[in-house]
Parts: C-alpha cells; structure tokens; sequence
C-alpha cells in the first residue's frame, strides 16, 4: 500500500510526524508545491517525502487534510478515484446546514470522489494532540473510525494501529459515525485506551 497526505497544516503535519515515528513510507503535498514543506521534511526526514499533489494521488490511500470546503475543487483533480481509500479528516467547517442537507459531512466528501471508499477518522482530536506519541500512561490514544465500506475501515484501522493509535469502530457515518460530526460528543476528547488486566 502507498500512502498520501493532502495537506501540509496542523493535520497533515500532525500525521506525518506520525509516520515518521512509525517508520512507514508517505507522500505529503499542498497547492504550493513540495520545496515549500521543506522545513518540516528535513525535520521529519527519513520515511516522509514532499511531492505534488498530482503524485499524491496516486496512492492507494489518502489522507485528506484539507479544509473541508476546499474538498470539491481538491476532488477535481481526478475525474475517477475508482480504487482509492480516502480517509476523511475533515471537520464540517463552513458549511451551512442547508448545504449538508441532513447528510454525514464524509458522505459529501465521498459524492465529491466518484469511485473512491471514503473513511472518516482521524478528524476528532485537536492537530497538536494528533501529533503526540499515541502512546500514553501505558495506553494507547483512541482514534474513532467511520465508514458506510467495512472492508476499508479494517484496512484503515489496522494502518492506526501500525501508526500506535488504538482505532475504535463506531460503524456506518449515518450511525455511529454522527458522533465525530463537528460539534458532535466524542469531538475534542483525549481518549486512551488500557489494555484490560
Ligand atoms: N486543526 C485542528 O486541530 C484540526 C483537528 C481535527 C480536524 N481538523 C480538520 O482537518 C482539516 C485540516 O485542518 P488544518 O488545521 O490542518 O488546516 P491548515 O493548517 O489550514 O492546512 C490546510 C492544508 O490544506 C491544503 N489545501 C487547501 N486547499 C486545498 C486544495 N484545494 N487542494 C489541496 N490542498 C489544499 C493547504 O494547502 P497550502 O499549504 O498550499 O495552503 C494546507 O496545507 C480541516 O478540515 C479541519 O477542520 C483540524
């Protein structure tokens, strides 16, 4: 599996160092062009490399790490995303009720990639607790995991855990998934799970 960041801001940055520590190979990019990420890629080093965004893309799995209402002008860089797991770290920020219209902010991410299996994680915690060690006080930090596709929120939860975090599942984004909708109870909450004794 290849995997992409978009978005090189207190997201995208959080989860790089993430895969630095871990030691797995990623793909990070922003409009701007990869010799602007420089800073934090010599930083970082090793298992992280800055590249365009149209390189970004090609990867099996993608972060995205971008305001969400930049998701649709972002999105149309590819005309089909057939075969790609986009992992939605998104908060519903400026967009109106009447543009949501009822639905999970991932799902009118996922409408924006035709073809692409859309997971929402990584989206609850504040960028600067994202990019702690995910190990803390002998637990592990709790990412919550949405997705209308399992197969594909196993890939995802198992990529938390290669990454030290301990995923927890909380089913479709219509179902459990409304509880990591901006504003929504388990936003913004430092959870570390123990193993049980
Ligand atoms: N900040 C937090 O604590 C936090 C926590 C959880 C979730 N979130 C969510 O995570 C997302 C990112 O937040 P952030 O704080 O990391 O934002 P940020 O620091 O402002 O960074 C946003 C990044 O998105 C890139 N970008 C903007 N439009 C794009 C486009 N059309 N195509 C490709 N890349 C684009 C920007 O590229 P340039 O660098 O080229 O401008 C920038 O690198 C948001 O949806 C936010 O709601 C944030």
């Amino acid at each position: 599996m290849k995997y992409a960041i978009i978005g090189t801001g207190n997201v995208g940055s959080a989860l790089a160092r993430q895969f630095s520590r871990a030691g797995i190979p990623v793909s990070i990019a922003n409009t701007r062009g990869p010799e602007t990420t420089a800073a934090l890629i010599s930083e970082l080093g090793g298992t992280v490399a800055a590249v365009t965004i149209e390189t970004a893309v090609t990867a099996d799995i993608i972060f995205l790490a971008i305001p969400f209402m930049a998701v649709a002008t972002f999105a149309r860089i590819r005309g089909d995303w057939t075969g790609k797991i986009v992992i939605d770290c998104t908060n519903a920020y400026g967009a109106t009720p009447e543009f949501l219209a009822g639905r999970p902010s991932s799902d009118v991410v996922a409408a924006c990639l035709a073809g692409a299996v859309v997971v929402k994680a990584f989206n609850q915690l504040p960028a600067a607790v994202l990019a702690r060690e995910p190990a803390q006080d002998g637990g592990k930090r709790v990412v919550f995991v949405a997705s209308n596709d399992e197969p594909a929120a196993a890939i995802v939860r198992t990529l938390a855990e290669q990454l030290g975090f301990s995923p927890l599942s909380l089913g479709r984004t219509d179902e459990g998934g409304r509880l990591i909708e901006k504003g929504a109870p388990l936003v913004l909450h430092n959870l570390v799970e123990h193993p049980f004794k």
